[in-house]
């Protein structure tokens, strides 16, 4: 299985490099694509050193799963070209999430082994869609009202530079990802809300999103309010999330993970779980992942591994 990483360079590609590692369904070590800026650096896959080359028309002959995680409007000139030349995308961008023509894949969830192009959703939509999918299946979810606590590495290596440049006295938490909409949501919002109806094949379920940015290195975090058909019971929901493949959910309602505890790991970890006392229908949680993992890479790559399982 000949494997290529668009965006090797950046935060998400380095990761999916990592990820790979550990992968014995490669014929060969990824080709590494980048823009001219990185073209030339080399980076540690194994025990031997990868070269990374600028992308090109011509870089996706031969590839059968390409893994994208350049931005949007490289995802968009370069997919098609890609499918064209016989790969798979899996892509880490919003380019194609939404097209009704294209799986948007968490593999717990709804795997696929499609061809042509797949996308990875939104890192925050990720974990809330792991948390939330055990709990619709046993008391069935009506409403999820969402606030994200994001870190900077989920807005790049750009973020996280200009995260060290600032001192203590300049931290502060932003409720605005992404550009404004007419509705008065920002993109970020819009994308939780209709990534996560569509994860989940449900349409018209209600949801509210509010997403903030946050100065914590890595982890993102989010607060849920979730509403259920039927009277909701602690233990079973315990239960539920406990036997979801890939979350981890604590036991008391005391308890909890961070962001960082989080990071460096590929589980979706749910605490904090009370019932709502407001509302017998209603479960409060708090959810964590480390988004370049479950949330971008690690997503990613078990897709693409479900695929060449398939196909071997
Ligand atoms: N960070 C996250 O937690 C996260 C989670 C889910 C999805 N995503 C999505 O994944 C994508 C990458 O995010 P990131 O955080 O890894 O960003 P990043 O750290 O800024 O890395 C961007 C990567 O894209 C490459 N690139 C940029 N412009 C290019 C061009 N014109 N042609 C070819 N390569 C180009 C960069 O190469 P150079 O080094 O050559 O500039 C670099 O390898 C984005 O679409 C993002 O929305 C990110």
């Amino acid at each position: 299985m000949k494997i290529a990483i668009l965006g090797a360079s950046g935060l998400v590609g380095r990761t999916m490099l990592s990820q790979l590692e550990q992968c014995c369904w490669m014929s060969s070590p990824p080709l590494l694509l980048t823009s001219e800026r990185s073209a030339g650096i080399k980076l540690n896959f194994r025990d031997e050193e990868l070269v990374c080359h600028a992308v090109n028309e011509n870089s996706f002959n031969g590839i059968e799963i390409a893994l994208f995680s350049a931005g949007g409007s490289v995802s968009k000139k370069y997919a098609p070209i890609a499918v064209e030349a016989g790969a798979v995308v899996i892509d880490n961008s919003s380019a194609f999430r939404m097209d009704s023509n294209i799986p948007l894949v968490v593999p717990e969830i709804n795997p696929t082994l499609t061809t042509g192009i797949i996308a990875n959703p939104n890192c925050s939509t990720i974990q809330i869609a792991m948390a939330l999918q055990p709990l619709h299946k046993e008391f069935g979810l009506l409403e999820a009202h969402i606030t994200t606590l994001q870190a900077v590495s989920g807005a790049g290596k750009e973020a996280q530079q200009e995260l060290k440049n600032k001192t203590v006295t300049q931290l502060d938490v932003l409720p605005k990802i992404g550009d404004p909409l007419p509705n008065g949501s920002f993109t970020e919002e819009e994308k939780v809300v209709n990534e996560l109806r569509k994860i989940m094949s449900l349409p018209t379920l209600g949801i509210t999103c509010l997403a903030t940015r946050v100065p914590v290195w890595n982890g993102h975090s989010a607060s849920i309010r979730a509403i259920f058909s039927t009277e909701v019971d602690r233990e079973k929901a315990i239960q539920a999330l406990a036997l979801f493949p890939g979350v981890e959910v604590a036991k008391s309602e005391h308890e909890f993970k961070t962001a960082t505890e989080i990071t460096g790991k590929g589980e979706v970890a749910v605490g904090r779980l009370r019932l709502d006392p407001t509302n017998n229908k209603g479960l409060l949680l708090w959810v964590v992942a480390d988004n370049l993992l479950k949330g971008a890479a690690l997503n990613a790559v078990q897709i693409a591994g479900q695929i060449a399982e398939a196909r071997s």
